[in-house]
């Protein structure tokens, strides 16, 4: 069953026919997929978004509610001419002002043909999406020489960079589940602890001036 307390939407910044952005996300929605949460996937291909300025259409409401219910977001772009794709900022200029973004964990994902990989695309991305009041996630995934790592059949052919693109699901799971939806964690804390409580400042140095025996403090 879904864990449906968290949500996960991911976007692809590629709409080019047997585009590579897309097949990497693919990885990313299959360890998604492991991971028993709900996703929504924006399909930019298929949505009809409006140039900025320009008002909004039906699919500006259907992106905002995708991102807006989403716990987390993943955003992959292509590197091209040495940026993020322009149809992730038609999203992202779809998604309010303020936009819907704000407050949201976000995990990048870039991939390019060039062997320097996604950097700027990634860099500029991270600006942008910070500046909208996301919250970027570390550790941004890049990809160099993405067109010679997939088969006919979208299987990645070298296993060290699958295990890096699949980590940004479990990187952005891990930061909900530690940050945002701890309740999932609970167990792991009754395990580790035998008992919490909560002292106030005068309290806690009377505890830490007092010698008692059977009271160890530890920083958790
Ligand atoms: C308009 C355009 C600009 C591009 N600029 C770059 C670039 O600056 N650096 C690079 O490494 N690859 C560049 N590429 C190649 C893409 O990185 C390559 O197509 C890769 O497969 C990712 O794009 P895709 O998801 O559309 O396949 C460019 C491709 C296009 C279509």
């Amino acid at each position: 069953m879904k864990n449906q307390s968290i949500h996960i939407t991911a976007a692809g910044g590629s709409v080019r026919p047997g585009n590579f952005t897309t097949k990497a996300l693919a990885l990313v929605l299959d360890e998604l997929r492991h991971r028993e949460v709900a996703v929504d996937v924006i399909d930019l291909a298929k949505l009809d978004l409006p140039l900025p300025g320009k008002g909004e259409s039906q699919d500006t409401n259907k992106a905002q509610e995708m991102v807006s219910r989403a716990t987390g977001v993943i955003l992959a772009t292509p590197e091209y001419h040495g940026s993020y794709s322009s149809v992730i900022k038609l999203l992202i200029d779809n998604l309010g002002f303020p936009s819907v973004l704000s407050g949201k964990p976000v995990a990048l994902l870039g991939v390019a043909a060039g062997q320097i990989g996604a950097i700027k695309a990634l860099e500029h991305l991270r600006s942008v999406c910070s500046h909208v009041g996301a919250i970027v996630l570390p550790a941004p995934v890049s990809v160099a020489g993405v067109q010679k790592l997939f088969d006919e059949q979208g299987r990645c052919l070298d296993e060290g960079i699958e295990k890096r693109i699949r980590s940004v699901a479990t990187n952005l799971i891990d930061y909900i589940r530690t940050n945002i939806c701890p309740g999932r964690n609970r167990a792991t804390w009754r395990n580790r602890v035998d008992a919490v409580c909560f002292l106030s400042p005068p309290e806690i140095n009377a505890v830490m001036t007092t010698k008692l025996p059977k009271l160890e403090l530890k920083e958790l």
